[in-house]
């Protein structure tokens, strides 16, 4: 079936369902509370929804660490009330895709259960090794605690963990494995979702041998997984399941570049539709929200134009600053000083770039990061792993704790504000998890009736962008990459034109209109400060950002 490319319409609405909305009172966030806010979500312009992990799990990566792929977890509602959100999501128009987690599954799934007696055929489902003298397999290191093997004393072997201990890694060279994989988007697709956010798609496929890393400090092993041998092969098999339903898959690829990220969208390929690519939130940390840089707009806006240009007209971005992998956007490249400000600027700064933008639960308000006093008070198992061991050398504790709070995925992952009521709004009982105690300042029921508000900029924006065609299709030129305070972008489709400008710092700076752009002859659809001109220009306001029409 030739693919319909539906997503390039589609504006996402990102939602970790634990810390979205409780509507049975449990205090856990859950797909009755998903119901009630369908609403809110269309009223945001949004007409794609992707859901964080909703599979029966332990818990221990929240949801990420799956122990059955083909049923939705009681704590959210089950399977009937995952139906009534998609059916009620689709009547609305709105697209639902789910996450796919299969570089790894639960130590609770009944397969590894099973792989760990060697009951057929699950015994080749993992990565086991023998290793003489107590030595480890190899030197690769997991992601989240300590080195990426685990002694298993029931089938006296270990396995593989990428992730958590309690996430034993697949082995997708088994083409069982595979075909359960293929089974289990059938399961979904055929049930009617829309697509599937791939969960670090790019590790499936392990280095034959799996040799010992010498190059990475921090994560060995690295090099020899993350876009392994048989990777591009496994996804074409994948996608042959997918093509049958038009569907949409978004892969989640770290450590990415532009031009690399070809061989996985590029369509002739057809492997991917688009990844989420993890460069962008890297203008003020290297490589990991854990080793913090100064903020640099320079850097942003090389990835942005990077991006935008290598991919025009082959392959097709996705387009987000926040997920529950990341601290809150505005606490990091916005100023919660110049919160509302900020937060608009942040808003005009990417969702007019092409692509298919994601919106995270709680960023349409200006959320920010959550900054508990205890290190205790983390849930995160990277989180608690990091405070505890990769930053403990020398480090009082004192510092550390600063030091996640900066890069903790936690900082993202406390219950959306709702309103001024008692626990944000967001459920009647004793909620999983904190609440962050800005939320009398910041929440949904303040900023729905003022036309001023993040959220109401946040509307105008999607619908804008859904109204005018150019913003699809039209071609990106950034008109001043060297500026360390200004992005300047505009998009331009036959005589139709739309400059974006947005400042990135609190200090005023001159800006002039980039040639054959009049901006008193320009429609200024969009601002954040009330402001006038200034010959073809303007001093700009901390964090300004306008956005001109021209036709
Ligand atoms: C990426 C997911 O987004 C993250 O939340 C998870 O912990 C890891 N993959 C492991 O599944």
């Amino acid at each position: 079936m030739e693919p319909s490319r539906w997503y390039r319409d589609s504006v996402f609405y990102h939602i970790w369902p634990r810390s979205f909305f409780d509507g049975n009172g449990d205090g856990v966030g859950d797909l009755y509370g998903v119901y009630e806010k369908l609403d809110y979500i269309q009223a945001l312009g949004c007409n794609g929804v992707w859901f964080s992990p909703l599979y029966p799990s332990p818990g221990r990566d929240c949801g990420y660490d799956v122990s059955n792929y083909r049923d939705i977890d009681p704590l959210f509602g089950g399977m009937a009330q995952f139906r009534r959100v998609l059916d009620a999501a689709h009547e609305r128009g709105m697209r639902v895709i789910m996450d796919l987690v299969v570089n790894h599954t639960s130590d609770e799934h009944e397969w590894f259960q099973k792989s760990r007696r060697r009951i057929p055929p699950y015994t080749d489902y993992y990565i086991w090794r023998k290793s003489p003298f107590g030595r480890l397999p190899n030197n690769w290191d997991s992601q989240f605690e300590g080195k990426a093997w685990q002694w298993d004393e029931l089938r006296r072997e270990y396995y593989l963990h990428l992730f958590a201990v309690k996430q034993p890694d697949l082995n997708m060279d088994n083409p069982r494995v595979r075909e359960e994989v293929k089974g289990i988007l059938r399961f979904w697709l055929e049930l009617g979702v829309d697509g599937f956010r791939e969960d670090v798609i790019t590790f499936i496929s392990k280095k034959d041998g799996l040799p010992n890393d010498y190059f990475m400090p921090a994560t060995r092993g690295l090099g020899h997984y993350n876009h392994g041998p048989r990777i591009h092969d496994y996804l074409r098999e994948f996608r042959e399941v997918l093509d049958d339903y038009d569907a949409f898959t978004v892969g989640e690829a770290p450590l990415l570049g532009a031009r690399r990220a070809l061989d996985y969208v590029d369509e002739k390929r057809g492997q991917l539709n688009a990844v989420i690519q993890s460069e962008v939130m890297n203008a003020d940390c290297f490589l990991t929200d854990y080793v913090p840089t100064p903020f640099s707009a320079r850097r942003l806006k090389r990835v942005f134009d990077s991006w935008q240009r290598t991919l025009d007209g082959k392959g097709w971005n996705v387009l987000y600053y926040e997920n529950h992998d990341h601290p809150r956007v505005l606490s990091r490249y916005g100023s919660e000083k110049y919160h509302a400000a900020s937060g608009k600027m942040l808003a005009a700064s990417y969702l007019f770039q092409k692509g298919t933008p994601f919106i995270y639960q709680g960023q349409e308000i200006g959320m920010t990061n959550w900054r508990p006093k205890n290190a205790a008070d983390y849930e995160d198992v990277q989180t608690r792993w990091h405070y505890r061991n990769q930053l403990s050398f020398l480090l009082p504790p004192s510092v550390r704790l600063k030091w996640c709070h900066r890069a903790s995925r936690d900082s993202a992952r406390t219950p959306m504000q709702w309103s001024g009521a008692p626990n944000a709004g967001f459920t009647t009982g004793v909620p999983w998890f904190h609440v962050n105690e800005n939320y009398r300042r910041i929440n949904v029921a303040a900023q729905e009736n003022d036309p001023d508000s993040i959220l109401n900029f946040y509307r105008a924006a999607v619908a804008l962008r859904r109204r005018l065609p150019l913003v699809r299709d039209g071609s990106y030129t950034d008109h001043d990459p060297l500026s360390g305070s200004l992005y300047v972008y505009s998009r331009a489709l036959g005589a139709e034109r739309l400059l974006v400008v947005c400042s990135f710092v609190e200090r005023p700076v001159r800006f002039r209109a980039p040639s054959g752009f009049d901006l008193a002859r320009g429609a200024l659809l969009l601002k954040n400060y009330d402001g006038a001109l200034d010959g073809n220009g303007f001093v700009t306001k901390p964090y300004e950002c306008r956005v001109y029409y021209f036709t």
